[in-house]
């Protein structure tokens, strides 16, 4: 039997739901239902999945959600109106552009115009900046469902050793930040991995807690894993199989290569992916109570 505690964002998002429903029901009180207001551009099937899991999701706890589906041909112009719509709405709370955007459209450039007391995906240059300097508003929601994840199963971060593998500013550079503040819960010593980094096994090895946030199916093995360490696997990967589905999900971890070796690890699926969805509904009550007192 493999000696390993299995990391489960599954019951952590439960918990996490569990413990918003009171500030829900606060807000319902006061006549507020948190809102998320979503743009989706393009046809890409797994947006298309993530914005549908969010959605069901918002729906199952009473909260209101909206999605612009808009077409891959889509002026900047045309898309600046909608998140202005968004902006000027009451009842949206919190706005989320899906990621990836088509080529033509820029999406640092597009986000500026949304207004950073909604930006629930925390990734507005002002929000980026305070959670620089230790004082986030909104944080992105898988760093902070990884944060989570650790925080739930008691895993001591400060002084560590954390190895974070992909530098994206969805996820990789958020949880270097995250992991080597000067706070609780935190305080790290973080190396951050990416496709410049000469020898990336040798440093993973370094890690008492390796974060993979590559996006490349089952790059990491055992060979960049020191016995014992605590892993975080981010990566939810398309592989094609022979399903009826026609693809299976797999994350940036080789599960079975690395499982003697590791004292915890996050499944794929169930593990990181279900705490993004519970890290955007607790963005989004936040958005809701910032805006009862501006
Ligand atoms: N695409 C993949 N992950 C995310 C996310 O957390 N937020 C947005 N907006 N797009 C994504």
């Amino acid at each position: 039997m493999p000696n390993h505690i299995i990391l489960s964002g599954k019951t952590v998002s439960t918990a996490v739901y569990e413990q918003l429903q009171p500030r829900i029901d606060r807000l319902k009180a006061k006549g507020i239902v948190p809102g998320l207001g979503v743009i989706l551009v393009g046809d890409d099937p797994a947006s298309q999945v993530y914005v549908n899991s969010k959605a069901r999701r918002f729906k199952k706890l009473g909260l209101n959600s909206q999605t612009w589906s808009a077409s891959s041909s889509i002026s900047e112009q045309e898309l600046v109106k909608l998140i202005n719509g968004y902006n000027s709405n009451n009842n949206v709370h919190g706005i989320l552009i899906q990621s990836p955007l088509p080529k033509h459209l820029d999406y640092n450039k597009i986000l500026l115009n949304v207004d950073p007391h909604k930006d629930v995906d925390g990734f507005h240059p002002v929000n980026v900046g305070k959670l620089t300097l230790g004082t986030p508003q909104f944080i992105p929601c898988t760093p902070k469902g990884v944060m989570r994840i650790l925080e739930h199963y008691e895993i001591e971060i400060e002084g560590k050793n954390v190895v974070v593998i992909g530098r994206s500013n969805i996820v990789g550079r958020p949880l270097s930040i995250l992991t080597s503040l000067k706070q609780k819960y935190s305080n790290a010593t973080t190396t951050i991995c990416h496709s410049g980094t000469t020898d990336i096994p040798s440093v993973a090895r370094q890690a008492d807690i390796l974060i993979a946030a590559i996006g490349v199916p089952e790059m990491i093995d055992e060979t960049y894993v020191k016995e014992g360490a605590v892993i975080i696997d981010v990566g939810i990967n398309r592989v094609e199989d022979d399903s009826e589905k026609g693809y299976k999900l797999v994350g940036d971890v080789n599960f079975d290569s690395i499982q003697n070796k590791v004292s915890a690890i996050t499944p794929v699926p169930g593990g990181v992916g279900p705490m993004t969805i519970a890290m955007l509904v607790e963005n989004t009550i936040e958005a809701a109570e910032l805006s009862m007192s501006s």
